[in-house]
């Protein structure tokens, strides 16, 4: 539909671009991923997995590929506040819906029989409060009326929606599945046990009880597709390269890592000193990261901290309690330190294995001195 990218099934990154709309063809990997998200088989597809993984891209490159209507909200700009304001994701919805109506005039009619909705000149302005303003459900109906094959309605890092006071989308979301069949959700989620504990997916009281929806999940590279994503990319540069281990057990096979490697090696052609810069860049996101999960659990702080010190390398249940009350000088209960690890693994930071609970990828544990 006009878009640089419809028609080519994927792009190949050639690390000289740092956005989000490249992937690299021979990974199995995304190119299953980007299959099914573009079949929209069920009424709301899942796309689940670590931060930096490609979510975004193959949800990007699926809906450049589709050549349908959609609106894309990105909650990620609000985890750093911890909360998001039915207001704030109404200024996103109506940026979107503009977006829709600039291409597509005629959504206009029926975006002006709903409540909350104002259509001006060419655009329309959406109500976030008073006792008439704009309901998701609504805007659901409204696009599911107006779409002539499907539309599709993305909401990447969907779990903030946890944290989103004033409204819950997920009576609309459960309305848009039962009733609605020409919309298509599309939540992502890098935090994916709160993205399912959001949903309720196996909860009875919750609106979306039961509904059976379409699970992609995108896992780091193996050692062999990471090799072969850098290989790609640093050919096109035209920069020969051959320490391909040595990268993976540096920095692991997060595509979002590789990449920034790739594009550091490309311009400086040294190998320790793009490692380096890799690690500065990584390690420095993960800590900013780790404090917006801490904004809203200030008064655990320093537990949680010397919590992810000690499992840096992984560690059992004894040891890490062992280290919590060192570093409290106090007793820890069990409930209190079942519940920092529910957080953390909820959150993605850990993961539970067969060798305790681990950091869910290395660099989580090189950023806590790992
Ligand atoms: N399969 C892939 N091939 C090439 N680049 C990728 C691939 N997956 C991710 N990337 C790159 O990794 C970075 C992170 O991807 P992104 O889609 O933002 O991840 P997420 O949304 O899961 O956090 C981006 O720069 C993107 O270009
Ligand atoms: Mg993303």
């Amino acid at each position: 539909m006009g878009h640089p990218l419809a028609g080519t099934l994927f792009v190949p990154c050639n690390f000289k671009c740092s956005g989000a709309l490249c992937l690299t063809p021979p990974l199995e990997g995304a190119r299953l991923a980007f299959r099914f998200v573009k079949s929209l088989s069920s009424p709301i597809t899942l796309a689940l997995g670590l931060r930096r993984t490609g979510k975004s891209s193959v949800i990007m490159i699926s809906l450049n590929e589709l050549g349908l209507p959609y609106i894309y909200v990105d909650l990620r700009k609000f985890e750093e506040k911890g909360f998001a304001s039915y207001r704030d994701l109404v200024v996103e919805l109506e940026r979107e819906v503009n977006r829709l109506t600039s291409r597509f005039p005629g959504l206009l009619e029926l975006l002006r029989r709903v409540e909350g909705v104002e259509v001006m000149g060419g655009g329309v302005r959406l109500r976030w409060g008073g006792r008439k303003r704009v309901t998701i459900s609504s805007l659901f109906e409204a696009l599911n009326d107006w779409a002539e094959d499907r539309v599709v309605f993305v909401i990447d890092e969907a779990q903030e929606l946890i944290n989103m006071r004033g409204a819950n989308l997920l009576p609309a979301l459960a309305y848009s599945f039962d009733n609605l069949r020409r919309v298509r959700v599309v939540l992502s989620g890098s935090k994916m046990g709160l993205l399912y504990r959001y949903l309720g997916v196996e909860d009875p009281r919750s609106p979306l009880y039961g509904r059976a929806m379409n699970e992609v999940e995108l896992k780091p590279f193996s050692r062999e597709m990471a090799e072969q994503f850098l290989r790609l990319g640093l050919s096109e540069l035209g920069v020969e390269f051959r320490k391909y281990d040595t990268v993976y057990d540096a920095i692991g096979g997060i595509p979002g890592w590789l990449t920034y490697f790739g594009y550091y090696y490309g311009q400086g052609r040294d190998l320790g000193r793009a490692l380096e810069r890799t690690l500065r860049t990584a390690l420095g996101l993960i800590r900013e990261e780790f404090e917006s999960f801490l904004r809203t659990r200030y008064v655990a702080r320093e537990r949680y901290l010397a919590i992810m010190r000690t499992i840096a390398r992984c560690a059992a249940w004894s040891e890490i309690r062992r280290a919590l009350e060192a570093s409290e000088g106090a007793r820890v209960s069990d409930s209190e330190l079942s519940n920092y690890l529910t957080q953390l693994m909820d959150s993605s930071w850990i993961v539970k294995t067969d060798r305790g609970y681990c950091p869910s990828e290395p660099l989580i544990g090189k950023a806590f001195g790992g």
